[in-house]
């Protein structure tokens, strides 16, 4: 049975929803919360759709069944694939998603160059297509699929040489205040925020939707009332499909960057 102590799943395909549960918690301490990341089969954004449909669906429905009283999916790559089959399916249980945070970028300032750093799958699936093209009056949009750092922030390599090259190539084109604003559309690039601010420039916007999703996980469990009524600080269980990943999901979640 759902109770108002039920835990709240968030999941990911591997460390980066970690970056949306330590805004949930921020927001919503009390809760209890379980963390599953599928870094088994992570990267997701290289895959097709219809296979990170299924993972996704897989993991969600398990979730459920284990008496979540909501999932956030914590992925831009997963969200495009499969939040709107789940909720089709599953109507009036919360489900979450995140997308690229487009609307804030692009109205931030007048006619802004926003750099949209995600992975292949959410720049070429059509929600973001559409998202783009609400705002195409109002903003300059370049969007730029960064595969290869989900591989490194997977890793768990905060911050390597390695990750800082890759970045300073891949970036060169747009670094120096050549852009007015980033967007990281996938949740695993806020842990490279600090370099991606580096390099693009001080003055550069960046944004991120996780602190959105947060909010809307908590806006939907209060129309529910689902809140907890607890007082205490709430527990935080960490899983992964692959166990060896379980000790560096922890150390990612209190991880200062
Ligand atoms: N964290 C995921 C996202 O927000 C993608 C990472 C992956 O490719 O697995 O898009």
């Amino acid at each position: 049975m759902i109770t108002k102590r039920s835990p709240i799943a968030v999941f990911d395909s591997g460390m980066g929803g970690i970056t949306v549960l330590r805004k949930l918690h921020k927001l919503m301490p009390h809760e209890n919360y379980i963390y599953f990341g599928d870094s088994a089969n992570a990267p997701y954004g290289v895959k097709t759709t219809e296979e990170i449909r299924r993972l996704t669906t897989q993991a969600v429905e398990n979730l459920m069944a284990r008496g979540a009283k909501a999932v956030v999916i914590a992925c831009n790559t997963a969200t495009s694939a499969a939040a709107t089959s789940l909720r089709e399916k599953h109507p009036g249980f919360p489900i979450v998603g995140l997308e690229p945070a487009i609307k804030p970028a692009a109205l931030s300032m007048e006619w802004p160059r926003v750099l949209v750093l995600a992975t292949p799958l959410t720049l070429r699936e059509e929600k973001f297509q559409n998202l783009m093209a609400r705002f195409a009056d109002r903003a300059e949009f370049i969007p730029l699929p960064v595969p290869v750092l989900v591989e490194f922030i997977e890793s768990g390599n905060l911050d390597s040489d390695e990750e800082i090259e890759y970045l300073e190539r891949v970036l060169e084109p747009y670094a120096d205040h050549r852009v007015d604003a980033v967007v990281l559309g996938c949740t695993h690039f806020p842990f490279a925020r600090r370099n991606i601010q580096h390099i693009l420039g001080e003055e550069v916007l960046v944004f991120d939707g996780s602190m959105g999703a947060a909010r809307q996980c908590q806006r939907l469990l209060a129309e529910q009332d689902r809140l907890t009524d607890s007082e205490t600080e709430g527990m935080i269980s960490f899983e992964n499909s692959d166990d060896s990943k379980v000790e560096q999901s922890i150390e990612m979640f209190y991880y200062k960057g």
